[in-house]
């Protein structure tokens, strides 16, 4: 028995091909927990069922090293065995009554799985397997039941105590103590189940639902960062609206909590009734949150609500089956998010997202379709393929049926799946019922990795007025995917007159084989071509387009995102070819760029993104050779030509959408995008006073946007002005967790040659910890985001990146497990470089005691 527990276990494979149903079900179970940071006790009383036609033992998954103290079985005490983590009792008849009683240590849990201390309260989180930390249990998402939760803990402590459901009772208790039970009606999988307890205040609010429920709202954090709970409070009722409106999707309990913890792997989690969030996501002020940070808590805030439909209400079978409910709620949240501000500014945000994170995903060892086959380690599968290009996948299902049939196709899901486990083939079933549509080949976006790229070139026939348009598709190899299928890819295109700038077609072609041809009859002047237009499909395209059609597009294309496209192309172009050769014609940008500053008609929010320098990491993507010091170099000479060509635009675009203040307006966040991109060609131009425009910019904003914005363009440069703001922001936020985040995050960010110096620096600064997940991810994961100084020809990025997951795994796998990725990347390297990436990931893969987290991402990234 000690032997099965002790031995290293050899790396389970968990595949697709091998699911099985439960065997035994668990309809109802009450827990009991006695709560102390250092030790609590748990007990559970469950009801188990056999299911029909089944048998064989009841293995209850356990984790983290946790014992059973007592087991009963129908009120008598069990023989009971460990088999690895499970227990396993032999029942005899086809349903019991099972007791366990275990002890746990919140205090000492550092991986932020199961029950934990974060900032003097208590809470959890189960997601995805981590309730196997608190109680033995079929820990698996097919397994529903009905949870009543009993909780005790010191009152002065924790008067605040909290689970899934409705609170059913309470009072005081002996010694100090008081007690606490809810109950939730909805059967739920355990990785739903949550409780909190904690000194917290609470921001109430109230929902009237649309059939005339009312439901108690409550935010709930430390007294003093209650004020900063304003904006999330109106986002979930702004949710709760829009899921009503746009879904038909109507609340379902009487009260709708969530609480901010400082401690937390990912964005936040959706347990039933009771969300638990990364602060990051709660809080918001103007002094101490940017846009950006405004926009991502309105976006999780309702991220987490709209899981109570898809997700909790109806959820995934197994975890292979995640972007069920992941994919599926990224892309309700995207559209929440667009209806509340604008729809092509959105569109773009999402699509620059994709590009830095998922489609280097999908081209390098990891790389997995959004339902993969098999995994060692789930919390690794929580990633921008399942999330953003699932999201992606039901966007373009979206655009395939249009919006009235894709929401049958959601209303019929929610009705024969509601109160269920279900899989993505599910889904589709309901979306091809509903529509009659036949989505036989749509679903191979399920099962093929790689991003597709499609290769366009069109040919006009003067003679016979007629435009040939040949589209040619491929979907690379990915790991254990050697040859692929032709994908259906939805592509809205049009043609412009290159004469007029008139439209001459628009229409959405379904390509579904590796090589169509379209003719368009009629077209006697010469065309240009707008393809994938609003980002139609996840797809790469490449089109033998000029730069003079580019920069034509960048001002007549009627939609806005392929507007955005074509300068962003030109700029691209610029830059690859500049990589690669030394040098680049910069006009054809420049002009781009000076044209769409003087358009007047634009939204200050959408020229702002326009004008925003493909990333380092984004030309690199597009070499077969990454050359760091090239594109560093060609990109810099791009941004110095951008600032001295266009300087005094620059400084009539800062002097106009300076404004000193605050409003929280989707223009007002657009003209402070602006102003600081126009400060940033300043300082890169040459004006002499950039660095005091700068600095007084950064001392007489009334915003945290203008604020960091100023102190990332001095942390870039050498100005005394830079060290003077960098000890100003520390000392007026250096109690503030999330602010001093910014400023581990700007100084890892700097282009600066002497930032991977700096960052080694950080890492020893007293306020830097491997505790605490947010703060690791400002500084390691924001200098490895660092293209240029991450790949120090020396090596030393390398060599630190690997140091911190070694020293992060043994507290927290999963979060160390997260950070890997750019090492992954090293056949794309030059030799020396690659040679030294490899050398860390072999390093890493001989440390002993590795956990399977980190485990799986080196290994892979390796084969
Ligand atoms: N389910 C959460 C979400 O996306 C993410 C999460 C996963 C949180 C695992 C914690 C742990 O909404
Ligand atoms: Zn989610």
């Amino acid at each position: 028995m000690l032997d099965a527990q002790t031995a290293p276990a050899a790396p389970h494979v968990t595949r697709r091909e091998d699911y099985a149903p439960p065997v035994w079900l668990v309809p109802t179970i009450d827990l009991v927990f006695d709560l102390d940071p250092a030790r609590t006790s748990v007990s559970a009383t469950m009801q188990v069922e056999l299911k029909e036609g089944a048998g064989g033992p009841l293995r209850l998954d356990g984790g983290g090293g946790l014992r059973p103290l007592t087991v009963a079985v129908d009120g008598q005490p069990a023989e009971w065995r460990m088999e690895g983590d499970q227990l396993v009792l032999d029942l005899a008849g086809r349903a019991h009554e099972v007791a366990i009683a275990v002890e746990i240590a919140p205090e000492a849990n550092t991986q932020l799985m199961g029950l934990y201390a974060s900032g003097g309260l208590l809470c959890t989180q189960c997601e995805a397997e981590g309730f196997r930390r608190i109680m033995f249990f079929p820990d698996r998402p097919d397994v529903l039941s009905r949870y009543t939760v009993r909780m005790t803990a010191d009152k002065a402590r924790f008067p605040v105590l909290l689970a899934n459901g409705d609170h059913v009772g309470g009072g005081d208790l002996d010694d100090g103590r008081h007690w606490a039970q809810w109950r939730d009606p909805f059967p739920k999988p355990c990785y739903l189940f949550a409780l909190v307890a904690g000194d917290l205040a609470c921001r109430a609010d109230q929902f009237i639902t649309r059939s005339g429920r009312t439901v108690a709202l409550g935010i709930y954090t430390a007294q003093s960062d209650l004020p900063k709970t304003e904006h999330a409070m109106a986002a979930l009722k702004a949710s709760m609206a829009w899921d009503e409106q746009v879904y038909g999707r109507e609340y379902d309990l009487a009260v709708f909590n969530i609480v901010a913890v400082g401690d937390f792997n990912f964005g936040a989690m959706e347990n039933k009734g009771l969300n638990i969030f990364n602060s990051r996501y709660i809080l918001a002020d103007p002094d101490t949150a940017t846009d950006a940070d405004y926009d991502a808590v309105a976006g999780v805030v309702a991220h987490e609500y709209f899981h109570n439909w898809s997700g909790n209400r109806v959820t995934c079978r197994d975890w292979f089956q995640l972007s069920l409910k992941e994919g599926f709620t990224v892309f309700r949240d995207q559209q929440f998010s667009a209806d509340q501000g604008s729809h092509a500014v959105k569109r773009i945000e999402d699509v620059r997202a994709l590009r830095a994170a998922q489609f280097p995903e999908d081209a390098g060892p990891l790389a997995h379709p959004i339902r993969p086959e098999s995994y060692l380690e789930i919390g690794n599968f929580y990633t921008a393929t399942v999330y953003n290009k699932g999201a992606e996948v039901i966007r373009m299902l979206h655009t395939l049926l249009g919006a009235e049939r894709f929401r049958k196709g959601t209303d019929l899901y929610f009705t024969r799946h509601d109160g269920t486990a279900t899989t993505c083939d599910a889904f589709v079933d309901a979306m091809e019922d509903a529509s009659g549509e036949d989505l036989s080949r749509f679903r191979l976006w399920y099962s093929q990795a790689g991003t597709p790229r499609v290769k366009a070139s069109l040919v006009h026939e003067t003679g016979g007025g007629r435009a040939r348009l040949t589209l040619e598709q491929s979907v690379p190899a990915t790991p254990g995917q050697r040859d692929k299928q032709p994908m259906v890819l939805p592509l809205r295109l049009a043609l412009f007159s290159a004469e007029t700038g008139k439209r001459l077609a628009a229409q959405m072609v379904v390509m579904q084989d590796a090589r169509e041809e379209i003719v368009f009859e009629g077209v006697s002047e010469r065309p240009i071509l707008s393809i994938n237009r609003d980002f139609s499909a996840p797809v790469i395209v490449e089109t033998d387009r000029s730069p003079a059609d580019l920069a034509f597009l960048s001002a007549h294309d009627d939609d806005p995102f392929a507007r955005y496209e074509a300068v962003q192309q030109l700029m691209l172009d610029t830059l690859v070819a500049g990589a690669a050769r030394g040098e680049a014609d910069h006009r054809p940008v420049i002009a781009a760029v000076r044209d769409t500053l003087a358009d007047a008609h634009l939204d200050p929010a959408f020229v702002a993104e326009t004008m925003l320098i493909p990333t380092e990491s984004f030309v690199g993507d597009q070499m077969l050779v990454v050359d760091p010091e090239a594109i560093r170099r060609t990109r810099d000479a791009l941004r110095r030509d951008l600032g001295r060509e266009l300087l005094e635009q620059w400084r009539a675009i800062y002097a106009a959408n300076h404004s000193n203040r605050f409003e929280y307006n989707p223009t007002a966040k657009g003209m402070r995008r602006l102003k600081t991109i126009a400060l940033g060609f300043l300082a890169v131009g040459g004006a002499e006073d950039a660095a005091a425009l700068a600095f007084g910019q950064f001392n007489d904003a009334d915003n945290m946007t203008d604020r960091q914005g100023a102190l990332g363009v001095l942390a870039n440069g050498t100005a005394p002005e830079r060290e003077t703001a960098l000890a100003a922001f520390y000392d007026r936020y250096r109690g503030d967790s999330l602010v001093l985040d910014k400023w581990f995050t700007t100084q890892a960010l700097s282009m600066r040659a002497d930032t991977p110096e700096q960052v080694e620096r950080l890492a020893r600064h007293p306020d830097f910890t491997l505790t605490n997940p947010n703060r690791l991810r400002s500084l390691v994961g924001a200098f490895t985001a660092n293209q240029y100084a991450f790949h120090d020809p020396s090596g030393r990025g390398y060599r630190f990146l690997a140091d911190m997951v070694l020293a992060a795994d043994r507290l927290n796998p999963q979060t160390a497990a997260k950070l890997i990725p750019p090492l992954g990347r090293w056949r794309r390297l030059e030799p020396t470089r690659a040679a030294l990436m490899k050398a860390e990931l072999e390093r890493m893969l001989a440390t002993p005691g590795l956990s399977k987290d980190v485990f799986e991402q080196v290994s892979k990234s390796l084969a």
